[in-house]
């Protein structure tokens, strides 16, 4: 696929069909998206696929603790929204909520999308990028990680694949380290979903928009 047409045309896919991404398609498009750049070039991102039988169980037992009332407790913390960053935050959120057909104080369809969000959309397979606990807190390596969570969206998009990016995911990363069997120093800093798009799905109809560009843009010198 040609470059722009990628980065415009990538979006959140939030339905996906059950067929199973190849292990060599996911292998393919991880050594592809390693080459995206990262402070120093310390490349903080650590993966781990999960498919099949694994993700049935982590899905589970996420939704278990969930239906418990287990209290998030995500390895970095969401932060807070205010001003202009909440009011973009509520237009996706209202709009894909009345794409959806659901109301805004039915708490019970509300709670099922949660639960449906964190079991990575039954998409067939999920990366977790994980980062060593002690380039966790570095800016650089934040921002290293984002450049290769696009990047592996962007590669997706190449075999035919959709993704979602999924900080709901990584609320309950106890239960993440414990099924992939990882140390407690890694910390999850993003679930990648990823699947063949149904296309003909109501979420994914939702397409966002972005501020016009003079509104985030100074340009000096020109
Ligand atoms: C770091 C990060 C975390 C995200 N977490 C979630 C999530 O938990 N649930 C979700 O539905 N979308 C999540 N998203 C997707 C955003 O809502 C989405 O990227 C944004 O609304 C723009 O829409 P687009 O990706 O379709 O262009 C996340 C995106 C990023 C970059």
């Amino acid at each position: 696929m040609e470059l722009i047409e990628a980065v415009k045309s990538r979006k959140t896919i939030r339905a996906y069909k059950p067929t199973p991404v190849p292990r060599e398609v996911l292998g393919k498009i991880l050594e592809i998206a390693v080459r995206a750049p990262s402070g120093v070039n310390s490349q903080p991102w650590e993966f781990t696929v999960f498919g099949g039988k694994k993700l049935e169980e982590l899905k589970a037992e996420i939704t278990r603790q969930h239906e418990l009332g287990v209290e998030p407790h995500p390895d970095f913390p969401p932060g807070q929204y205010s001003g202009v960053y909440r009011d973009r935050r509520r237009e996706v959120g209202f709009r894909l909520y009345d794409l959806l057909g659901i109301k805004r104080e039915d708490k019970e369809k509300r709670e099922q999308w949660t639960v449906h969000m964190r079991r990575a959309f039954e998409a067939p397979n999920l990366i977790v990028i994980a980062v060593d606990q002690e380039i966790a807190s570095n800016f650089l390596g934040s921002l290293s990680l984002g450049a290769v969570m696009q990047t592996i969206c962007l590669v997706a998009l190449e075999y035919g694949l959709g993704t979602a990016l999924l900080g709901a995911m990584g609320e309950y990363p106890g239960a993440i380290r414990e099924i992939a069997g990882l140390a407690d120093s890694k910390k999850v800093a993003i679930c990648v979903a990823i699947g063949y798009p149904d296309w003909n799905a109501i979420p994914n109809k939702l397409q966002t928009i972005r501020e016009p560009l003079d509104k985030i843009t100074t340009w000096v010198g020109f």
